[in-house]
């Protein structure tokens, strides 16, 4: 596996590979990699002929506030899982490299970042678009594969690349949960034990979200009020949002007519968490 950190050799190794037809995969990460991240790249060396994986901790895209400086960088850990699932190239580019003296452009984000994380955590998702613009820039992938867990990024990836003819074909993988249905991020490691056994309640509060729409609700209010009482019965929890979606526009419904997704966020202690679940309306016996 090689190991790439200047932007000009990731895309001189990725344009030589173009121009004798091999199409390039690629998972863009911020290291600390765990099975969800596997999961994309198995994915991705299967789909692909060759495969990059970019290990980068963007600092666009945290606060002031937030967690920047202690984010997880494991990177013997990293590395040795991309070796292990057969990874071509490892591009680690430096934020000089990726924000030189004099950088100034950035993406503006489009509606689908307005909500949810986007009035949680402002500047987030300007600063996720122009990564994964520069990214793909550098990189030159013809596909890149992005979680379900971050959902409202999934959308605003695709609608990102759609806007601005990016030309890289988005794959969205499911998310890969623990046993008891915590979906994996490289953030639950903040999660103390005490913490880590509530966790579930958000995973929890979904599903008893997606119940409700499945015996035959379509009351948005009703789903919303449910998933609500899933997670005030734990004291120690506050709630971010719950909301009940429309998946493409992420805007809210007030009757579940079609496909909707749960999405929601929580804190436990100074540990935020978010998750979703993609439900189907119950079809209607006619
Ligand atoms: O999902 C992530 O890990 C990051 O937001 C991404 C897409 C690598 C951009 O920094």
């Amino acid at each position: 596996m090689k190991i790439i950190r200047s932007p000009a050799a990731m895309t001189a190794w990725s344009e030589g590979l173009r121009r004798a037809g091999v199409t390039i995969g690629f998972v863009p990460t911020m290291g600390a990699l765990h099975e969800g991240h596997r999961t994309l790249i198995r994915e991705a060396r299967l789909q692909c002929d060759a495969l990059v994986v970019s290990i980068f901790v963007n600092p666009t895209q945290f606060g002031p506030q937030e967690d920047l400086a202690k984010y997880p960088r494991p990177i013997s850990h990293d590395r040795a899982i991309c070796r292990q699932e057969g990874v071509d190239v490892c591009f680690e580019p430096t934020a000089e490299a990726m924000y030189p003296a004099g950088f100034q452009t950035t993406v503006t984000v489009p509606a689908v970042a307005r909500r949810w994380e986007g009035e949680a955590r402002p500047h987030h998702f300007s600063g996720v678009a122009t990564v994964v613009t520069k990214l793909f820039g550098m990189v030159r992938p013809h596909r890149a594969l992005f979680g379900q867990k971050d959902f409202q990024q999934s959308v605003l990836v695709q609608q990102l690349v759609k806007d601005l003819n990016l030309g890289v074909d988005i794959v969205v993988r499911p998310t890969v949960r623990e046993q008891d249905g915590l979906a994996m991020s490289s953030r639950n490691i903040y999660l103390s034990p005490d913490e880590r056994a509530r966790a579930v309640t958000l995973y929890k509060s979904l599903q008893a979200g997606a119940e409700v729409i499945k015996v035959g609700d379509t009351d948005a209010k009703a789903v919303r009020s449910v998933m609500d009482q899933v997670v005030t019965r734990e004291s120690t929890i506050t709630t971010d949002y719950l909301a009940v979606c429309d998946p493409r526009t992420l805007e809210p419904v007030s009757f579940v007519t079609s496909r909707v997704v749960l999405l929601g966020a929580i804190r436990l202690g100074s540990v935020r968490l978010i998750d979703n679940l993609l439900v189907n309306a119950p079809r209607r016996a006619s």
